[in-house]
This record gives C-alpha cells, sequence and structure tokens, in this order.
C-alpha cells in the first residue's frame, strides 16, 4: 500500500478482534509517530502503550464512558435516545488489544514568556502529526485506528494520569485504539444527525451538514485568492 492509499484508507476503526497486535508492529507505527517534524526538532512527545487486557480493558470503558457523558451529552447535548443509539458503535470496544497515548512532554524549555504560547502551539500541531503518521502507518500494516480526545473535556483525562501513571508534567493530547478488525473500515456512516433536533448549542444545519462526510476540495482550498 502506498502513502497515499493508506492515508485515504485510514477510517475511524472502533471494534477490534482480541488477537494481540505483534510487537514489530507496534515498534513499526511508533516509529512513524516519531518521524514527524517539530519546530527546532525538539520532538515534544511521549507515548504510552497499552496492551495489558487488565488495563486495556480499564482504558477502553473509560474511554466510551467519557464518550457518553463528557462528549455526546455536554459537548454536543445530543438527546437520549439518539445517544443510546450511537453507544452501539462502542459496543465491544473494551475487546480493544492495545491503546497508544500521544503525550506532551517538553524536554527543553528555552522560549522566552513571550514565546510561550506560540511555542506550545507549534508543540500540539507536532504531536498531531506524529499521531497522523502513527494512524497512516498502522492502516499500512492493516491495523485499524481512532482518534480519541473526549478525554480533554473530563479533567485533562486525570483519571487516564492515574490509571497509567503518566507524571503531571507530561499532558495526554491524543489516544488511539490499535488492533486488527473484521470489517473494513469503512467513511463514517451518513448520520441522520443532521435530522436530530435538539443539538444544544450552535448552528445544528452546519454541524449535520459536516457530519455528513467529508466537505469536498473546492470547499475548503482557494486557489490563487481567498
Ligand atoms: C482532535 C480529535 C479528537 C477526537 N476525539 C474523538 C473522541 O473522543 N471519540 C471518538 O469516538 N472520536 C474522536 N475523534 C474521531 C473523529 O470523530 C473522526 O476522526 C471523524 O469523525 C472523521 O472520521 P474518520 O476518522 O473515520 O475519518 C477525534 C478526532 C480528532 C481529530
Amino acid at each position: 500500500m502506498d502513502a497515499l492509499e493508506a492515508i485515504a484508507g485510514r477510517h475511524g476503526v472502533l471494534r477490534f478482534r482480541p488477537d494481540p497486535v505483534e510487537p514489530a508492529k507496534i515498534e513499526a507505527v511508533l516509529a512513524a509517530a516519531v518521524a514527524a517534524p517539530s519546530p527546532v526538532n525538539l520532538q515534544p512527545w511521549a507515548f504510552v502503550v497499552v496492551t495489558d487486557p487488565a488495563l486495556t480493558r480499564q482504558v477502553a470503558r473509560y474511554l466510551v464512558e467519557v464518550q457518553e457523558r463528557r462528549v455526546f451529552t455536554e459537548l454536543l447535548g445530543l438527546p437520549e435516545g439518539y445517544i443510546a443509539r450511537l453507544m452501539g458503535l462502542y459496543a465491544g470496544f473494551d475487546l480493544t488489544p492495545c491503546f497508544v497515548f500521544v503525550c506532551l512532554e517538553t524536554k527543553v524549555a528555552f522560549a522566552r514568556p513571550e514565546h510561550e504560547a506560540v511555542l506550545r502551539q507549534w508543540h500540539l500541531v507536532s504531536l498531531g502529526a506524529a499521531m497522523q503518521n502513527l494512524m497512516v502507518a498502522a492502516t499500512a500494516l492493516g491495523l485499524g485506528t481512532r482518534w480519541f480526545g473526549g478525554f480533554a473535556l473530563d479533567e485533562g483525562g486525570g483519571a487516564l494520569r492515574e490509571m497509567l501513571g503518566i507524571p503531571q508534567r507530561v499532558e495526554i493530547i491524543a489516544a488511539t485504539p490499535l488492533g486488527y478488525h473484521d470489517e473494513p473500515p469503512k467513511p463514517r456512516p451518513t448520520q441522520e444527525m443532521a435530522d436530530v433536533t435538539g443539538f444544544s448549542r450552535g448552528d445544528s444545519r452546519a454541524l449535520g451538514r459536516l457530519l455528513r462526510g467529508k466537505l469536498a476540495l473546492e470547499e475548503v482550498v482557494h486557489r490563487e485568492r481567498w
């Protein structure tokens, strides 16, 4: 699979077979992650890989719980019945054999106070690049991933910090399950979200339109001038 195929073939996967992921494949996706660019090559990342079944189950349950309570209920304000339907997508998630956490670890503090905010922004986009590299590499190796970030709405994922012994100076930014899946990953189902009234914030039609699928290039690319 070439790079473009892997990029196009990456889709969020929520249902995994319990088969463990080979350590060499885990190494390979981590190597892809750290191949990402970062400002001044500061490499502001640290990864936590969880494969112990007792821990993966705990992590999975936590992520699903946060999804329901923080993301669907509090952030999106979805109606209860609809949440119940969406939660079906996460059934079986606790069989996920591996999780990778992408964390922000600043290794050298050299920014002047007035540059701190920019440096943090650069660090975060570098982590995004690392995460995307990881997910695309996983796709190329036949593994499924899905970006999780909802835990940030739950006291920055403090429960995860405790579960995984992550020190306070390290910030958890993103997580993904990693594993084999039976169904070929497919684009997110076209949901009738657009028709669901009851979004508590903003323009529900605009949100619904986004949820239907990816925006076309001509909607987001401006040629010559905006
Ligand atoms: C920053 C970020 C945070 C996300 N957080 C979550 C999350 O908490 N739970 C979840 O199920 N999906 C999460 N996603 C996955 C998106 O919902 C998903 O990428 C999007 O719907 C597009 O689908 P695709 O990944 O299959 O292309 C997140 C994605 C990003 C980039």
